[in-house]
């Protein structure tokens, strides 16, 4: 195959700048450090509280799978704008995509201080999300919205049932997760005001089980 300049080189290179793109993103995803705030982080303004070592574990634990589930975000963003059309709602689509590199650097700073790690199964679950995305765009932007929609409402569980797990001291995790947690319920809003469509149950039931692995696997990878 070649990509001399042809009559359908244009459309070849736009799909070639379009891979060079995701590439970098997935990159700048997974990287530790690769990505910037755009908003500081709400940590910076809580107080430092002294955690024991079981604690500082248990802490890294439950940011590790928030950061996780904000690469799962970025990826799912990244795969749905391959795919999907969404004329009128890329803008709010968009600064959502920001507001998530937000969550992911703000968590991976926190897992360090707490002096732990990002997850290692991050590049399995980048890919996974990114599959779901791409396809869920391709069937139609209902579904795609529909699928945005769900995600948040998923998350929102994830962080509130976190906010009451973590250390009553730990002040700082807890305000990265509250400033999250007013984020992602906007962004399950403007997906469904969009014309996302609402799943049903057991498609629901899926996405719980699915995310129930990586809860339970990346607590401890
Ligand atoms: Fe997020
Ligand atoms: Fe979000």
């Amino acid at each position: 195959m070649s990509l001399n300049a042809t009559s359908s080189s244009p459309r070849r290179l736009s799909l070639l700048d379009k891979l060079i793109s995701n590439a970098d993103q997935a990159l700048r995803t997974l990287v530790p450090g690769a990505a910037s705030e755009h908003r500081p982080s709400p940590a910076q303004q809580r107080p430092h509280a002294e955690l024991n070592d079981e604690e500082k574990r248990h802490a890294a634990g439950l940011m590790r799978i928030n950061h996780t589930g904000e690469v799962c975000a970025q990826a799912l963003y990244q795969g749905q704008a391959l795919t999907a059309k969404l004329p009128e709602v890329r803008d709010a689509m968009e600064e959502a995509a920001r507001e998530e590199v937000d969550h992911l650097v703000w968590c991976e700073k926190r897992i360090h201080e707490l002096g732990s790690h990002t997850s290692r199964l991050n590049p399995l679950f980048y890919g996974l999300s990114f599959g779901i995305g791409a396809v869920a765009g391709k069937i139609s932007d209902k579904v795609s919205l529909g699928f945005v929609a769900a995600t948040e409402e998923q998350v929102c569980r994830h962080l509130s049932a976190h906010m009451t797990s973590l250390p009553t001291q730990d002040e700082k995790s807890k305000a990265v997760l509250l400033q999250m947690l007013e984020d992602e319920a906007k962004h399950a809003t403007t997906a469904l005001d969009a014309g996302g469509a609402r799943f049903p149950l057991p498609v629901k039931l899926a996405m719980t089980g699915l995310s129930k692995v990586m809860t339970k696997t990346t607590y401890r990878i």
